[in-house]
């Protein structure tokens, strides 16, 4: 095999049909470019727009959006959309929110919306000197930021504080400028970004020319300027809450009492455990990362968010909790979800815009609270669950038709295969003898 062939220069100069047809001469069968081609849009210009979200493109990947319906969230009824790979996640939401939308619907508060940026750099000055130069510093960079940040500060944002650290673990030279932001309906990261490297700039022309500094005071390195992911501070809260004798599972004959407090040991388990606390908050996520998928969000920056909130104690622990007081079973999730309903892939997206359109345009703060019960949602379904029949049952009734598809199976195979395993587990080895079976 030639593996030099394999090397290019200028491939991202190339057009889609010539990066296409190098990987295909180089990596693939010829038949397989046609793999590429059947999952582009019909429609040039929402092809050029998909195009434009990322670089060197060569073909669309296409995930399900489906939608939960039936969340009542703070007394309205949403119907939640959600883009995910996993069979039975959607469904297993759906169950959650009809569950609840009996019995006093999810509950959810915005407990603060503060995001962060950093502005790391080197300094010759003492430690000590901070306190005397804070003023002089947050005057110069903000005056000379106002350009950028009136338009933020007339929707309600804008840049809430400054505060400057020192990092001697890293070096007895090392600072930070810690920023506090608010940005509004937006998720804000080029907001921020933009607002710190033009800090990180006048930081530089402040330790040439200040009045207020020492001439020992002016050797000033910039390190770097970038928002933080890490939002402690951006969290929503979400909960349900009823009477334990509500919590009947119609059907299964378990016992409300019993349903309760087997669910609030699980949590338990989780809030102790960091094995269990992992998948306990995964199968959170599964929920969250649909929401911030379908609504144009940006997962891996809400992903990061949520596993660091979740270890903030020292410990790595489950991001919900449960209790039960006085026969009342309470259960809530708070997560740091730095989200945003306008700019950004939310606009330019056409299934994200219309998911907005499906949750009926909300602000942040509202599509924050929605996403927490959707976390909440998902983790009630798979507690309740593990809980009771085990995972596995309902989510191989709805891995099923992967299976068959990947037997490929015929319409009319897959329905004998449905109707002979209803009310049956289903396993991927089943399923192969029974269509041996039926195939002869
Ligand atoms: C699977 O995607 C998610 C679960 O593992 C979550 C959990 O165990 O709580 C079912």
């Amino acid at each position: 095999m030639d593996t030099d062939k394999k090397k290019i220069n200028g491939f991202s100069k190339k057009t889609k049909a010539e990066r296409r047809a190098w990987l295909v001469e180089n990596f693939l069968r010829p038949e397989q470019e046609e793999g590429f081609l059947r999952f582009d849009a019909s429609d040039a210009d929402l092809q050029g727009v998909i195009d434009n979200f990322s670089e060197n493109t060569v073909a669309n990947f296409p995930l399900p959006f489906g939608v939960a319906p039936n969340f009542v969230v703070n007394g309205t009824t949403y119907a939640v959309p959600m883009v995910i790979e996993e069979s039975s996640v959607v469904a297993a939401a759906s169950a959650a929110a009809k569950y609840w939308m009996t019995r006093g619907g999810f509950h959810a508060e915005v407990v603060a919306a503060e995001k962060l940026g950093q502005l790391h750099f080197r300094w010759s000055g003492r430690p000590e000197r901070r306190a005397a130069l804070l003023t002089s510093l947050c005057t110069r960079v903000r005056a000379q930021t106002l350009a950028l940040t009136e338009r933020m500060d007339s929707r309600g944002g804008g840049v809430r504080g400054i505060r400057w650290k020192h990092l001697p673990e890293v070096s007895p030279d090392c600072y930070q400028l810690l920023v506090s932001f608010g940005t509004a309906d937006s998720m804000g990261a080029n907001f921020i970004n933009t607002v710190l490297e033009a800090y990180g700039q006048e930081l530089r022309r402040w330790a040439t020319d200040s009045p207020d500094l020492h001439e020992d005071e002016r050797d000033l390195e910039v390190i770097m300027a970038i928002l933080s992911n890490h939002t402690p501070n951006c969290l929503a809260r979400a909960w349900v809450t009823c009477p334990i004798k509500n919590m009947n599972l119609p059907g299964s004959g378990v016992d409300a009492a019993d349903f309760a407090r087997r669910f609030k040991y699980a949590v338990d388990i989780a809030r102790q455990d960091p094995y269990r606390a992992v998948t306990h908050n995964k199968g959170i996520m599964n929920g969250v990362d649909a929401v911030v998928l379908a609504t144009g969000n940006d997962f891996r920056a809400i992903e990061a968010a949520c596993h660091a909130f979740a270890a903030q104690s020292g410990q790595y622990r489950s991001l919900s909790q449960c209790r039960i007081d006085n026969d009342t079973f309470h259960f809530e999730v708070s997560l740091p979800l730095a989200l945003g309903t306008v700019g950004g892939l939310t606009k330019l997206h056409p299934l994200a815009n219309m998911a907005l359109d499906i949750l009926d345009r909300p602000g942040a703060h509202e599509l924050m609270g929605v996403m927490a019960a959707a976390g909440l949602a998902q983790n009630f379904a798979a507690l309740r669950s593990l809980v009771t029949t085990g995972i596995q049952k309902g989510h191989m009734k709805m891995h099923l038709q992967n299976i068959l598809s990947s037997f490929g199976a015929t319409p009319t195979e897959r329905t004998s295969t449905e109707a002979h395993f209803a009310g049956k587990t289903v396993s991927h080895h089943g399923v192969r003898e029974y269509l041996e079976g039926i195939r002869g």
